[in-house]
């Protein structure tokens, strides 16, 4: 039996995604024998309705020197980043000289409008690569990973925080416990801890079963949430959907007591209660779809290479692992990926070693069919690309189902 890595209850699987690679490791071509793989597979917390995976994988594997993904790729995150940055100077960062701390700060997407706003702040980010890009503009990062202890020690050193923020990188940590006294060792008593993250809800609904990777330990709903703040002593007093990366929730947590929780709260968790998130017998129904998602792409893809078109994937995402190797798409069914990101390019993609190219090697020569596997950048992307839709290009999405646009 496995044990929730929050409460200690009972896990149930109900997604076995099989044998996967690490999502955000591109082999060159000399290193595919070296590949790490595990068991990627999902269950829930028969008590505090936690989703999370079976199997941990070690966090030095995945976050390092050169870990690949920056977050400035996106203007639409940027410029989502930038919104939150100047929201918490107006609200939250009121006293003089407040102190704003970032869990997972990467490429200072975010902080970078501290910096030039005079906010002191402080990024934790343990993958030295991107934490230096940060470095360079003009962000201070602490190259480490944010627990018990390093929170403690920027405690010691430079007093309390009034706020910790953290995006797409709580789901990422198994150890919230050492996470969440960390946050009660360095925040102010009248502070907050705002994270954001994929929201389970959005997941179910639209079947998006790539977000579930290595990286993603948890699938955060409001009610597992709400669980795991009260066991640390925190409240959830705020919830707020985001459309971004296909759908998220920010939650908002304070210190028990000390702030009044907003209706938003009570209102998302009854929308939960209703989608029936945590019934056993609505997380298989989407374990169901998701083998009917991988039978549809898997015909389509067969029979567009019977019928001589040719098949690129566009963004080799962290998710694009789990769709890949679930489904067994290799460079026989889809000759490249392209991607902006220079680390990945020239690389294979991780377990199938489709190769990855630049976004030039599509503009130049495009392909009949593009899988857009970045589907959580689809407006961003598909605008840019106008060209290829003209030039007769169609698009093959895959959440909610497989269609072509
Ligand atoms: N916040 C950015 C965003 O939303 O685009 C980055 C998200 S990225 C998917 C996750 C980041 O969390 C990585 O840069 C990783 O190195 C970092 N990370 C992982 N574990 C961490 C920890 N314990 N403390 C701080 N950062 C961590
Ligand atoms: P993400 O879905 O985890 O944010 O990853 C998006 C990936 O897609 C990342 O490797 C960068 C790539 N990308 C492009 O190639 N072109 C684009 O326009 C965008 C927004 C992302
Ligand atoms: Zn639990």
């Amino acid at each position: 039996m496995t044990e929730c890595r929050i409460c200690g209850g009972a896990v149930e699987e109900f997604l076995d995604l099989g044998r996967q690679p690490l999502s955000d490791a591109f082999p060159r071509p000399a290193d595919v024998d070296a590949e790490f793989f595990y068991r990627l597979a999902v269950g829930h917390c028969v008590e505090c309705t936690m989703v999370q995976l079976m199997e941990e994988v070690p966090r030095e594997r995945m976050f390092h020197e050169d870990y690949p993904y920056h977050s400035s790729g996106s203007s639409v995150m940027r410029e989502h980043f930038t919104r939150t940055a100047l929201n918490f100077i107006e609200t939250e960062l009121t006293t003089t000289d407040p102190f704003f701390v970032e869990i997972g700060c990467n490429d200072g997407v975010l902080l970078r409008t501290m910096a030039e706003s005079g906010i002191r702040h402080l990024g934790f980010e343990p993958s030295a690569g991107v934490a230096n890009v940060a470095r360079e503009r003009g962000v201070r990062v602490r190259t480490d990973f944010f627990e018990e202890s390093t929170a403690a020690a920027v405690r010691e050193a430079e007093g309390p925080a009034n706020a910790i923020f953290s995006a797409n990188t709580i789901c990422h940590i198994p150890y919230l416990d050492s996470l969440l006294r960390g946050v009660d060792a360095l925040l102010t008593p009248d502070g907050v801890f705002v994270f954001e993250d994929p929201y389970l809800g959005d997941i179910v609904k639209k079947t998006s079963f790539d977000q579930i990777y290595d990286e993603h330990f948890y699938l955060f709903s409001v009610r597992s949430v709400q669980a795991m703040a009260e066991r640390f002593g925190f409240e959830l007093v705020d919830v707020e959907r985001h459309p971004v990366h296909g759908g998220e929730v920010r939650y908002t947590l304070a210190r028990a007591g000390a702030r009044q929780p907003t209706p938003a709260v009570a209102r998302l968790l009854a929308e939960e209660e209703a989608q029936g998130l945590a019934r056993p017998e609505v997380l298989q129904g989407f374990a169901s779809s998701v083998t009917r998602i991988r039978e549809d792409l898997v015909a389509l893809l067969r029979s567009l290479r019977a019928d001589g078109k040719t098949v690129a994937g566009y963004g080799a995402t962290a998710k694009s692992a789990t769709v890949t190797n679930f489904c067994g798409i290799g460079p026989d069914l889809v000759s490249y990926v392209c991607d902006t990101t220079p680390a990945k390019q020239d690389r294979l993609s991780p377990g199938v070693h489709i190769p990855v190219k630049s976004t030039e090697a599509f503009t130049a020569s495009y392909p009949d069919y593009a899988l857009l596997f970045a589907w959580n950048h689809a407006e961003e992307i598909m605008a840019k690309e106008e060209r290829f839709r003209e030039s007769g290009g169609q698009w093959i999405l895959y959440v909610p189902e497989v269609r072509v646009v």
